[in-house]
């Protein structure tokens, strides 16, 4: 069983600025949660409950938020608004957080590398906060980790997006194992829509085994002089399984405007369901 999710959150979030300017885009409220207690829900879901966040500056926010506010505690102790803290009460306690700071933006793979602190040597889950996943009956998180637990290698979550998108992404060529499953043959990173291998883009949940890490320390900068997580997964694949898997459910890219408010739409019908 995986116990370890690890949550990359040291990018600048530029797409949003100035929302972004002094604080962190994994904070961003979509209706009343932020961005990153959904991911933590989620991993939760899938008994990842030992979280390690990749933080850089002006992020203290985060820390934060998985803390315990005492004065808050004390407020609204025994108020009708005791039950709106009911979900962050229960990560605290059933959550562990441990951070570490990247201090150069060097890339996704980088953060990952700079992760492995709080990490080790075993397999983890990766999530990208800014994308919210929303499984159909399971989480993604948990739809992945049942992957793993049969095939025993590396994990991308995969979703089938427009031509005119695909150089937005990571994006997959491989052969189908099973129904939604892909054994990788080749990834590339953000590829013209002439260039790329299919219209399969990778999104913002992993599972990696350890090995990964040595990858990452000998993958040279690539895209955007960054060092990216799908080059080490293209060399990873050289070697052992890498398997891709179409998630069953829906993701909204909250690292833009539009998925943003997409996800607010979405969770706004639930939330007024919620209180019928
Ligand atoms: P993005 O490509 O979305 O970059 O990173 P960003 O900086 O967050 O946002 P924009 O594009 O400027 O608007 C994908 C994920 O990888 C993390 C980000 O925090 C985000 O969760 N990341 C990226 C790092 O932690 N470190 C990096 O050096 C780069």
């Amino acid at each position: 069983m995986i116990k370890k999710c690890l949550f990359p959150a040291a990018g600048y979030g530029t797409r949003f600025l100035p929302a972004t300017k002094s604080m962190p885009k994994e904070m961003l409220p979509v209706v009343d949660k932020p961005l990153i207690q959904y991911g933590v829900e989620e991993a939760m879901e899938a008994g990842m409950n030992n979280i390690g966040i990749v933080t850089g500056r002006g992020k203290r926010a985060l820390a934060d938020h998985f803390d315990v506010s005492y004065e808050l505690e004390h407020q609204i102790s025994g108020t009708d608004k005791e039950g709106l803290l009911k979900d962050i009460r229960r990560i605290l306690e059933e959550c562990t957080f441990s951070y570490t700071r990247q201090r150069e933006m060097k890339g996704l793979g980088h953060a990952i590398l700079t992760g492995e602190t709080l990490i080790g040597r075993e397999p983890f889950g990766v999530v990208l906060a800014d994308d919210l996943c929303v499984g159909d009956e399971l989480g993604v998180l948990s739809q992945m980790a049942k992957i793993y637990e049969k095939y025993r290698c590396s994990v991308v979550a995969i979703e089938e997006v427009p031509r005119d998108e695909v150089h937005k992404y990571g994006v997959i060529a491989g052969s189908e194992l099973e129904d939604g499953v892909y054994v990788i043959s080749k990834m590339v990173e953000k590829p013209s829509a002439e260039d790329a291998p299919s219209n399969l883009a990778i999104i913002g949940r992993y599972i990696l085994t350890p090995d990964i890490f040595d990858v990452i320390r000998n993958t040279p900068p690539g895209r955007n002089g960054e060092i990216q997580i799908t080059d080490a997964l293209q060399t990873q694949a050289t070697r052992n399984m890498v398997l891709a898997y179409r998630f069953k459910g829906r993701r909204f890219d909250c690292g833009s405007v539009e998925g943003f408010v997409g996800a607010t739409n979405f969770f706004f019908e639930r939330w007024k369901a919620a209180r019928g």
